[in-house]
C-alpha cells in the first residue's frame, strides 16, 4: 500500500499475501507483487464466486475473454481494439502512475506498462487471489505490481494515480457506485479515468432480463446515463461515452 511519494521500487516492497499461502512471493521487477490491500468482499454472488475459482483464471485469457467480442454486438471489438480505446481515453504518457481496478489476470495492466515507461508504475488491483496468482505469473513488460483488495475500499491515498482504469469489472462489484467514488478519490487532479462495463438497452424486456441477471448471477447493467451521470455529478469534465452492443466505454478527466 503506497502513495506516489513512497519509494516503491525498493526491496521493502516485497509484498506477499498473508492470508493465502498459495500465492507466490515475488520481487517487484521480477514478476510483480501481491499484497493484501483492504478487507475483502464477504458476500459473494455466483459471478464473484467464479472469479475466485481456480478454473476461470486458468482458461480466462485464452478461452473466455475472446468471447466478450460477442457482447460488443456488430461492433465486434476484439481485445486489441478495446485496449486501443482504453489508451485513447487514458492518454497515458511516460512517468505516469496507473491503477487497473479488477485487473483479473493483468491483461490490461500489462498493456499499460510500455506507455508509462520505466519511470512510471502500473498497479493491477483485484480481489481474487486466483486471478492475481495468474497475473503475477505473466512476464511484465515494465514496472507492474499487483495489490489484492476490495475496490469498494481502495487502500490508496487520495489523488495517488494519474490514471485509473476498470475494464469488465464494475458490473460485478456489489456496490459499483461506491467503487466508482473510490476510483475518483484516488485519481489525481488532471488525471483520467476509463471504464468498460455492461450497457443496459432501454425497454421493458431489457429491464426484466437485467433484473433477473442481477438477482441470480450478480451482474449489474448500467443504463445509458448512469455512469456518465455519476461522472458529471462528481465534477468530472470531458465526459465521453461509446456504446458497443451490450458494453460501454466511459471516459472522463478530473479537473485540475
Ligand atoms: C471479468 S474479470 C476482468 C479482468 C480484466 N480487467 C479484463 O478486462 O479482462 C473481473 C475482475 O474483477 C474482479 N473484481 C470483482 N469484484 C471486485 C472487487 N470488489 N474488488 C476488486 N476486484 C474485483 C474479479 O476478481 C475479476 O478478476
Amino acid at each position: 500500500v503506497f502513495n506516489r511519494n513512497d519509494s516503491i521500487f525498493d526491496d521493502r516492497l516485497v509484498l506477499a499475501s498473508r492470508e493465502e499461502g498459495r500465492l507466490p512471493r515475488c520481487h517487484l521487477g521480477e514478476r510483480g507483487a501481491v499484497g493484501i490491500g483492504s478487507p475483502l468482499v464477504t458476500k459473494r454472488t455466483p459471478a464473484l464466486a467464479a472469479m475466485h475459482s481456480w478454473v476461470l483464471p486458468r482458461v480466462y485469457e485464452r478461452w473466455v475473454r475472446p468471447m466478450v467480442r460477442v457482447l460488443h454486438g456488430w461492433h465486434g471489438l476484439d481485445e486489441a481494439a478495446e485496449r486501443r480505446i482504453a489508451h485513447q481515453l487514458l492518454k497515458l504518457h511516460s512517468g505516469q502512475s496507473v491503477l487497473d481496478v479488477g485487473c483479473g489476470p493483468g491483461n490490461f495492466t500489462r498493456c499499460f506498462a510500455p506507455a508509462v515507461g520505466a519511470e512510471g508504475l502500473v498497479v493491477g488491483f483485484d480481489e481474487s487471489a486466483t486471478f492475481l496468482a495468474t497475473a503475477v505469473g505473466q512476464p511484465t513488460p515494465g514496472p507492474v505490481v499487483y495489490v489484492r483488495g476490495d475496490a469498494q475500499a481502495l487502500p490508496f491515498s487520495d489523488e495517488t494515480f494519474d490514471a485509473v482504469g476498470c475494464f469488465l469489472a464494475l458490473h460485478l462489484i456489489p456496490e459499483p457506485f461506491r467503487a466508482l467514488r473510490e476510483m475518483l478519490r484516488v485519481l489525481a487532479p488532471g488525471g483520467r479515468i476509463a471504464i468498460m462495463a455492461s450497457y443496459k438497452p432501454s425497454g421493458p424486456v431489457a429491464a426484466m432480463v437485467d433484473r433477473a441477471f442481477t438477482t441470480t448471477v450478480g451482474i449489474h447493467s448500467f443504463g445509458r446515463d448512469e455512469l456518465t451521470g455519476a461522472f458529471c455529478r462528481s465534477g468530472l469534465v470531458d465526459v465521453q461515452q461509446r456504446v458497443t452492443g451490450l458494453l460501454q466505454f466511459v471516459g472522463a478527466r478530473k479537473p485540475g
